[in-house]
């Protein structure tokens, strides 16, 4: 049995479905039984626990012949938070003595301190350590669905905003559908030993995004960098809370800075184009809408 947080999120859902389409018997965890049923009806076990509790973790994780954690980035942006949740995933892990656990990590996460809500990984991926499981850290580049954090300004005004100084650096982006392959591949064939996985994808440059979302939707769009100066004022005036405009201002900062390079024992590199990945984002948000 397989057992997958974050189901209802990208890379877990992403997990599940390809364990699932593999046959493989998977065990989801959501907040509540009504987030499960799709899962029921595509043949999952649903479990009901937070990734908070965890004794309620521990107890559904027992059994398990392996598991995907992530830590999701909370809406509060608290301190804190974060690293109680983070606590919990690994306490959970160690009680229930899962054998190998697969955790969604980021690029620089090797870094404690200085990269903003990825020092949050870091000590998600000390905790999963000190346990006894055979961990598999995927440090992840970016996802190519972040995009849809700036649908809002892409599809309102007609803006494609950069928290950078230039639109024009090569970045690796991935989609998460390949983060959800190699988290099903990585369960179902773990390794020996405990190691950390670079997961890489096409690179693009924060222009060609936005040429590419603008040819996807028809019309121009206006790609507009954010100095500095402006990141933390212009993710408040979006609506974020205090503390996550400034946690996410010092994950830009790290990035500006070169910290979140591939540091990791092997890499592996995504194969989903962008393109493919804006058309999907779009199609669903009209779905949505
Ligand atoms: N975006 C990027 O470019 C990037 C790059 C590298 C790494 N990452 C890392 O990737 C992670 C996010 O992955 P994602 O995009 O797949 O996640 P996501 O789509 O944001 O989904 C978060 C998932 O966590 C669940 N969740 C939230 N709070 C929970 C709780 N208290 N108990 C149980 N489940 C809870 C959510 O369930 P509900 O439906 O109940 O809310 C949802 O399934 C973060 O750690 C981020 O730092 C992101």
């Amino acid at each position: 049995m397989y057992t997958i947080t974050g189901v209802t999120g990208h890379v877990g859902g992403a997990a599940a479905r390809a364990l699932l389409e593999r046959g493989a018997p998977v065990r989801v965890v959501v907040r509540s039984a009504e987030k499960g049923a799709p899962w029921a009806d595509r043949g999952a076990e649903v479990a009901v626990a937070d990734l908070d509790d965890p004794v309620a973790l521990a107890e559904l994780l027992r059994g398990s012949d392996g598991a995907f954690v992530l830590l999701p980035t909370l809406p509060t942006g608290g301190d804190a938070e974060h690293r109680r949740m983070a606590g919990s995933i690994s306490e959970a892990v160690a009680a229930a003595g899962v054998p190998h656990v697969v955790a969604l990590s980021s690029l620089g996460a090797e870094l404690a301190e200085g990269t903003g809500p990825i020092r949050w990984l870091h000590h998600l991926e000390t905790g999963l350590g000190a346990g006894g499981a055979v961990v598999t850290v995927l440090r992840c580049c970016h996802f190519q669905e972040k995009v849809e954090t700036v649908l809002g300004a892409v599809l309102g005004a007609g803006i494609y905003p950069v928290f950078g100084e230039s639109a024009d650096v090569p970045t690796p982006m991935v989609a998460t559908h390949d983060i959800g392959e190699v988290v099903a591949r990585s369960l179902l064939a773990p390794p020996a030993s405990s190691e950390v996985i670079d997961v890489l994808g096409p690179t693009s440059t924060e222009r060609e995004v936005a040429d590419l979302l603008a040819e996807a939707l028809g019309r121009p769009l206006q790609l507009v960098t954010i100095p500095r100066e402006a990141w933390v004022p212009s993710m408040l005036d979006a609506g974020l809370p205090d503390a996550l405009a400034r946690e996410f201002a010092a994950l830009y900062e790290a990035e500006a800075r070169g910290l979140l390079q591939p540091q990791g024992d092997r890499t592996v590199h995504g194969t989903t184009p962008l393109r493919d990945t804006l058309h999907r984002v779009l199609a669903a948000q009209v779905t949505a809408a």
